[in-house]
């Protein structure tokens, strides 16, 4: 499985995404998720999964050294206390020691940067983490955060796909050294029924989907795509058999806009 590496962290370029899925048709996708190839998972404690990715996770007979698994704070939990126990709430959901990556899920403005970022790094420091990063951080709260850890900061996870320009965003979080983990890498399904993703994708025998993620693992960034069907488990994993020409990667590039955003920020920073 092909890697991003950042912080000392090995962070699998494909990930199945979790939002969403509950009870038992979440324990079956990762559990064939596994079975297929998948070697990472993510999950948060807000998408109130963790059980279900746990179940899935043994089902799969697959060796816990083998699996990534991110899980994240929600933005309620930020406070040094609540972030402990949410930390232990997720691995006790999860019947894990230790996840592979822990992220601070959304920043929250009306509690210190510092006493979070403290909190987070003290997960990695106890063994609760095994590396820790941040999502849906700005270019100035990437910046703030640096500053204050004491721990590498592995990703910046963020929404990231060919609708929306994120190139500002992806240097900032490169140049502190941190991988870019992109959330809704497919448009939550909208890259399906694009035109000219579909034609690049007839070229290669490859379906629309295909060349949206194939188009951003190829600039190392990495994809969590979620799906509760078997059938596009497989179609989103089989993207490393083929490679966009420069002229492809550019025409995909030109799909983006500033204004692209498709998650509702409305709850987010509003720090720049
Ligand atoms: N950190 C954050 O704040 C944050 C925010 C959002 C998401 N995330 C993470 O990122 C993951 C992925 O993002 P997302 O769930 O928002 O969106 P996404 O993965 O871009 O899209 C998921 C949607 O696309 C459909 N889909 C999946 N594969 C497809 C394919 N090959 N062809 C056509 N449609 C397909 C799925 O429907 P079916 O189920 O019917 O296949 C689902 O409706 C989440 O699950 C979560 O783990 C993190």
């Amino acid at each position: 499985m092909q890697a991003v590496e950042a912080g000392g962290a090995r962070i699998p370029l494909i990930g199945l995404g979790t939002w969403d899925l509950r009870g038992k048709t979440c324990t079956r996708m990762v559990d064939e998720a596994l079975r297929l190839g998948y070697r990472h998972i993510d999950t948060a404690a807000m998408y109130d999964n963790e059980r279900a990715v746990g179940e899935g996770l043994r089902a799969s007979g697959i060796k816990r050294d083998e699996v990534f698994v991110t899980t994240k704070v929600w933005q309620s939990d930020l406070r040094a206390r609540d972030f402990e126990r949410s930390t232990k709430e997720s691995l006790s959901n999860l019947k894990l020691d230790q996840v592979d990556l822990l992220l601070i899920h959304w920043p929250n403005p009306s509690i210190p940067l510092a006493e979070t970022i403290g909190a987070l790094c003290k997960m990695k420091r106890e063994g609760l983490a095994r590396h820790v990063g941040v999502s849906n951080f700005t270019v100035t709260l990437i910046e703030e955060a640096v500053k204050l850890a004491t721990e590498p900061l592995v990703c910046n996870q963020f929404e990231c796909h060919p609708y929306l320009d994120q190139s500002k965003l992806i240097a900032a979080t490169r140049k502190r050294g941190m991988a870019v983990v992109a959330y809704s890498p497919i448009a939550r399904g909208q890259a399906k029924g694009d035109e000219v993703m579909a034609r690049i994708g007839r070229a290669h025998g490859k379906t629309a989907a295909q060349v949206c993620l194939r188009w951003l693992v190829q600039q190392d960034i990495v994809v969590i795509p979620r799906t509760s069907r078997s059938e596009r488990l497989k179609e989103n994993f089989e993207i490393f058999d083929f490679k966009l020409s420069p002229a492809e990667m550019t025409e995909v590039a030109k799909l983006g806009s500033p204004r692209g955003r498709i998650v509702d920020w409305s709850g987010g920073p509003a720090w720049d």
